[in-house]
């Protein structure tokens, strides 16, 4: 038998995969927050009832990554539910990129799989989809452990992802009435400060001059910087602080031993790599048994959000790919019904 052959079974024909490029991407609404918070939630409540599967993330580094942003990470999940599909975000990250080469630090891609064959069928650019996604991820557990009707939020480290979490909160959150913002280049602070001006006119922008100043005047702070090195202190913290650690190494470990709360998004994905977590643990310092919750179960009900106007609440959000594949999900079905992007014959 000729084995180049195909068979009658291996048909190579109709396979076909969607591309969808940033444009596209916006063109269907996916340049704003609202479809990131759905789809969010929604794989918070998958994760929540285990209709998932989430190997551990590879991180590829190259004898040129010297810095702790210097690498590509491979996120690879499947989600079921009633709509279920694969997919791996491929993601590279280099610190230097926005200082040498007027290039976003973090550049992706998101490939879907089909549920039955696994042939690809969709290729999406990714870096707004991780940008607002990671929002989102933050939106949504505002929306159960911060406090009602927060005035205040700090942004600790103002490139694409501080910015993008502000959009976010602008956009999500009507009573935000001032952003206090603190990068260790005062340049980037005042650049946001202004585009938060122009965008967002209901909202005051704050530029502060230390950490400190604006974490402590706010009821809600999220962390975006690139540092390794642990600066945030608890004493900072005023009571009903909800502090979201999106860039995981800010925090100092007396946070998360003081806390009222730590919530993750996944523990098995948070305990590993050396960030603080996974250092306290290999201290014997912070358990499982420690930890208050993975948001996913305080989205079902299963375990309580805030439970009182003071408590301190610290999410440790180490960015999961079901996050990423219910996102890109979304957006592929508004591609489909509206016929959007690019059609690519995967055998010519
Ligand atoms: N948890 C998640 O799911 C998730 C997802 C995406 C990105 N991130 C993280 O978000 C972070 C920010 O990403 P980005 O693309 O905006 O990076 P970026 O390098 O483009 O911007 C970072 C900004 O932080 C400032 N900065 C660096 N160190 C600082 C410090 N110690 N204090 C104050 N400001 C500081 C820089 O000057 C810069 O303006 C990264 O660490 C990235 O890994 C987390």
């Amino acid at each position: 038998m000729d084995t180049l052959e195909p068979t009658r079974s291996t048909s190579t024909h109709n396979a076909a995969l969607r591309f969808l490029s940033r444009s596209d991407i916006a063109s269907l609404g996916g340049d704003r927050s609202d479809l990131y918070m759905e789809a969010i939630e929604d794989g918070f409540r998958l994760h929540a009832a285990g209709e998932y599967a989430q190997p551990l993330k590879p991180y590829l580094r190259s004898r040129h990554c010297g810095h702790i942003a210097d690498r590509i990470i491979a996120m690879p999940a499947w989600i079921g539910g009633d709509d279920p599909v694969a997919g791996l975000k491929w993601i590279g990250s280099k610190h230097d990129n926005p200082t040498l080469r007027s290039r976003e630090r973090a550049s992706a891609l998101i490939v879907l799989n089909d549920d039955e064959t696994h042939f690809p069928v969709a290729v999406l650019e990714a870096g707004r989809i991780s940008a607002l996604r990671t929002a989102a991820v933050t939106g949504v557990a505002a929306r159960y452990l911060a406090r009602t009707a927060f005035p205040a939020v700090a942004v600790i480290g103002c490139g694409p992802i501080g910015r993008t979490q502000i959009q976010m909160f602008c956009e999500q959150f009507p009573d935000v009435r001032r952003i206090r913002l603190f990068d260790l280049k005062r340049d980037a602070a005042l650049a946001a400060a202004e585009w938060i001006g122009g965008a967002y006119p209901k909202v005051e922008p704050v530029v502060c001059e230390q950490p400190q100043e604006a974490v402590s005047g706010a009821d809600v702070v999220v962390t975006a910087t690139v540092t390794d090195r642990p600066y945030l202190k608890f004493e900072w913290l005023r009571p009903g602080t909800f502090l979201a650690n999106v860039s995981i190494m800010d925090v100092e470990k007396a946070v998360f031993l003081k806390a009222d709360k730590v919530v993750v998004d996944d523990w098995d994905q948070c305990n590993r790599e050396k960030k603080v977590i996974n250092q306290l643990v290999e201290e014997g310092s912070f358990s499982r048994e420690r930890l208050h919750a993975e948001i996913g179960e305080i989205v079902v009900g299963a375990r309580p959000g805030r439970e009182s106007e003071d408590e301190i609440i610290l999410l440790n959000p180490m960015g999961m790919a079901i996050d990423d594949i219910a996102c890109a999900r979304a957006i592929l079905r508004r591609a489909e019904a509206a016929d959007v992007g690019a059609m690519l014959e995967l055998f010519g």
